[in-house]
């Protein structure tokens, strides 16, 4: 009957020229943002800074148009992959560069994208005068508050998501001690960290982010206790977010979706928020047909979990092509991870991503 009526109606506006996609009501998901379910946000990192600052190459977003188009054709989300880090944003204590972080947030805008900022809390790519300088705890305290207030404060209004707290248990789920804020002012700070993050933007979902909490285990449990505790005092945490970089050496995450509903229980969003699945490479540097294959359904096992779960709402991958990939830098001997070749060709895990998108969608 419905069939029927969609024939019915596809048929004069064909004879007109016109897409048969209206009809259908759906669109017809071309790309990965326009597959996607409404509420559901698809987002990539933006290539810039950390490791791009040593490759023959200069910076990513900045010059390379073709890379643009694709990052504003295929995506509705963005996320900073270094841009906004402490390092970054406030090389100096009493400087702060925003502009290349600027620069993304205006395109996202120009190109109707939310943008994911990363990061306020971690351990990782701080900036020389933090790491080694000498501050009381009242200092440190105040620069880590008016290090969010300055930073929030000054995207207020356009950011969807911050990751507030990132990768702060180890492998045991206990506290990391290699993040200053935490051994020098004890966890409670973490709590602050997102109260001050509130206050600067009320409108942002404020996340903790970690990797290695795709499976159950200790370091889901650490979180899910935090959680449950920083709500019980009712500090603004809206989401728990799985960064998802995979290898192919471990298996597919398949137990994921019950880790994010253990979340999503309480109340709050969950998403996916840089996921890559890497592997090791033939000699001849190039993936069989069937790592590729294997690679496309760890994908897709990863965007399942996150539609089997209600409040997860945010899906990114940890850049779109492989000719920017951070994996090869920091996994020597692994590669490949994206869905996309140096050139911007589709892989498989591209495909298998947009057919998912789109069954969900309807
Ligand atoms: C990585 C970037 O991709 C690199 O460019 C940089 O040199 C190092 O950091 N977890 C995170 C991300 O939260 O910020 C990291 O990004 C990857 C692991």
């Amino acid at each position: 009957m419905r069939k029927a009526l969609v024939a019915f109606l596809t048929l004069p506006l064909l004879a007109l020229g016109a897409q048969p996609a209206v009809a259908h009501g759906h669109g017809h998901g071309k790309t990965l943002r326009a597959a996607a379910p409404r509420d559901l946000r698809i987002g990539s990192a933006v290539a810039g800074g950390g490791h791009h600052v040593d490759q023959p190459y200069p910076d990513p977003f900045t010059y390379d148009r073709p890379y643009r188009k694709v990052l504003a054709r295929e995506f509705n989300s963005v996320s900073p992959e270094n841009q906004m880090k402490w390092e970054f944003i406030h090389p100096e204590r009493n400087r702060y560069n925003f502009g290349p972080a600027d620069a993304i947030v205006r395109f996202a805008r120009a190109n109707g994208q939310v943008v994911r900022g990363h990061t306020l809390l971690w351990h990782s790519q701080n900036p020389a005068w933090l790491n080694e300088g000498t501050f009381t705890k009242a200092e440190l305290r105040s620069i880590l508050k008016s290090h969010i207030f300055t930073v929030v404060g000054h995207y207020r209004g356009q950011i969807q998501q911050w990751d507030v707290a990132n990768e702060i248990f180890n492998e045991n789920g206990e506290y990391r001690q290699e993040n200053i804020f935490i051994a020098e002012l004890g966890p409670g700070i973490v709590a602050d960290a997102f109260r001050w993050a509130h206050q600067a933007d009320p409108k942002a979902q404020l996340f903790l982010n970690d990797y290695g909490v795709e499976w159950p285990g200790v370091k889901v449990d650490a979180y899910e206790s935090l959680a449950k505790q920083l709500l019980a005092q009712r500090v603004p945490l809206h989401g728990f977010a799985s960064q998802a970089h995979l290898s192919m050496r471990y298996g597919a995450p398949d137990q994921l979706a019950g880790v994010l509903q253990r979340f999503d229980d309480l109340g709050l969003h969950t998403a996916i928020t840089e996921l890559d699945v890497r592997m090791d490479l033939p000699a001849s540097g190039v993936p069989t047909a069937e790592q590729l294959t294997t690679q496309a359904s760890y994908y897709k096992t990863v965007l399942d979990a996150c539609l089997a779960v209600d409040g997860c709402n945010s899906f990114t991958i940890w850049g779109f092509t492989d000719k920017y990939s951070w994996v090869p830098v920091f996994f020597p001997s692994e590669g490949a991870a994206t869905i996309m070749w140096d050139d911007f060709a589709k892989k498989p895990a591209y495909y298998t991503l947009r057919d998912t998108l789109r069954a969900a969608r309807r």
